[in-house]
């Protein structure tokens, strides 16, 4: 057995936590970048950089507890441990083995130090950590904008797994694959599962169904039925636009990222659902038609995502959710122009920040009066979301709780008067 075994898997982690932490980047870029390590290596690599990410705020405080000295945020030291940590309580990763692969990380560095730490955690036995504090500034900001419940349920929420939630074009099939294969429906068209394994699952090849939270389902839902020319601006890599298609409206689909465009076309061609697709960036882009209704499902701070996508926690900085406003008011004034009198244009973020969503909407409101909120039925909105008052539907860390939770996501439909 060589001695270096899983070393590299763990190197690579720890590559990845520095480039998600200190250069800002997405966990999936960061980790796409591993090309010198087996799919199996670069998987585990991922999935300990994840579980870090997760419980960064805890695992501080529990190497805190056994320093004499505070180790600096930044330091390698510091890094290897919540690494090392991490593995024991999210993976269940043996001690020896934990301890085997993080020492070779600190060579000809603070490697006393590092095994020292360590041996005085797992001694002492690591705490099962079913809630992990989010990052400071981020309980801070929720906290104000949604209150203290809000912060405990989405603590509790990024210590599990989250389900892997399915949309079937078929309303049938869904319920019979749900009884099939031990799924639970909580909407039309949904399967909630609890493993995570998606190419095991049967009919993938098929393409009767595809990946998507079931918070992310909902914005399509909101997509009048009778609406015929659909516009799915911001659409890559697609989710929404093959919701639209199995609907049967005729779907414009137009991003401005040729990659991601191109997991749309793999997407369609699986599920055998049909889009015209442009790649364009919608700040220039000019449809040549107007649309019955148009789906604006925004580029976010994403920080609904915060279970999947812990990372969210960390690059979502305040200047990111200014900028990101910025273009989500242009995209909204843009989308509206493209609007037939009487269509509806739903608005969607993947955020839990109020500036991108309910602060997006009455600004556009404000400045755009022949359009106005057209309040979704419960038949589309099929979840008990707490009713809110201004006609939009806000889905918060919380809801469904017991049953796995969802993303949190913003939506509201604005239909154009005259
Ligand atoms: C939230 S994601 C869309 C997810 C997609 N609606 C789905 O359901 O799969 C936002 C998308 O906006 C695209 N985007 C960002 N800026 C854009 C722009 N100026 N014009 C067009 N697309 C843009 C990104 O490439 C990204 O695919």
């Amino acid at each position: 057995m060589p001695s270096d075994e899983g070393v590299p898997a763990r190197r690579a982690a720890l590559q990845m936590l520095d480039a998600v932490l200190r250069r800002g980047q997405t966990l999936e870029a960061a980790g796409a970048k591993a090309t010198n390590l087996v799919p199996v290596d670069r998987a585990l690599a991922s999935a300990i950089a994840g579980e870090t990410l997760r419980r960064i705020p805890d695992l501080d405080a529990l190497i805190d507890s056994a320093t004499r000295q505070r180790l600096p945020d930044d330091s390698k030291a510091r890094a290897v441990l919540r690494l090392a940590l991490a593995q024991t309580i999210g993976l269940g990763t043996p001690d020896h083995a934990v301890v085997a692969t993080a020492l070779p990380l600190v060579d000809g560095g603070p490697r006393r130090l590092v095994h020292g730490v360590l041996g005085t955690l797992l001694r002492r036995g690591l705490p099962p950590m079913d809630s992990c504090r989010l990052p400071e500034a981020v309980e801070e900001r929720w906290r104000a904008a949604w209150g203290e419940e809000a912060v405990l349920a989405a603590r509790r929420l990024i210590a599990r797994r989250p389900p892997l939630d399915l949309t079937f074009a078929d309303a049938t099939a869904a319920e019979e694959f749900a009884q099939a294969n031990g799924g639970r429906s909580l909407a039309p068209r949904h399967v909630r599962l609890d493993s995570s394994s998606v190419a095991d699952l049967p009919g993938f090849g098929a393409g009767g169904w595809w990946v998507q939270d079931l918070a992310a389902s909902l914005p399509a839902r909101l997509v009048p039925r009778e609406g015929r020319e659909v516009l799915d601006l911001c659409a890559a890599p697609g989710g929404k636009t093959m919701q639209l298609a199995a609907a049967g409206h005729r779907v414009t689909s137009v991003d401005s990222s040729e990659s991601r465009l191109g997991r749309l076309r793999e997407n369609l061609g699986r599920t055998h659902l049909s889009a015209e697709l442009v790649t364009a960036d919608a700040l220039l882009w000019k449809p040549k038609r107007q649309f019955d209704a148009i789906l604006l499902d925004a580029p976010c701070s994403a920080t609904g995502t915060y279970r999947r996508h812990p990372e969210v926690l960390y690059r979502a900085r305040p200047r990111i959710i200014a900028d990101n406003s910025a273009l989500q008011s242009r995209l909204l004034e843009r989308a509206a122009q493209w609007l037939k009198p009487g269509g509806a244009l739903v608005y969607s973020v993947c955020s839990l920040e109020p500036q991108e969503g309910e602060e997006r909407v009455m600004a556009f409101l404000d400045a755009n009066p022949t359009l106005e909120l057209d309040r979704p039925t419960a038949d589309e909105v099929p979840l008990p979301v707490p009713a809110a008052d201004a006609g939009w539907v806000r889905i918060l860390p919380g809801l469904l709780e017991t049953e796995g939770g969802l993303d949190g996501f913003f939506m509201a439909r604005l239909v154009r008067r005259g």
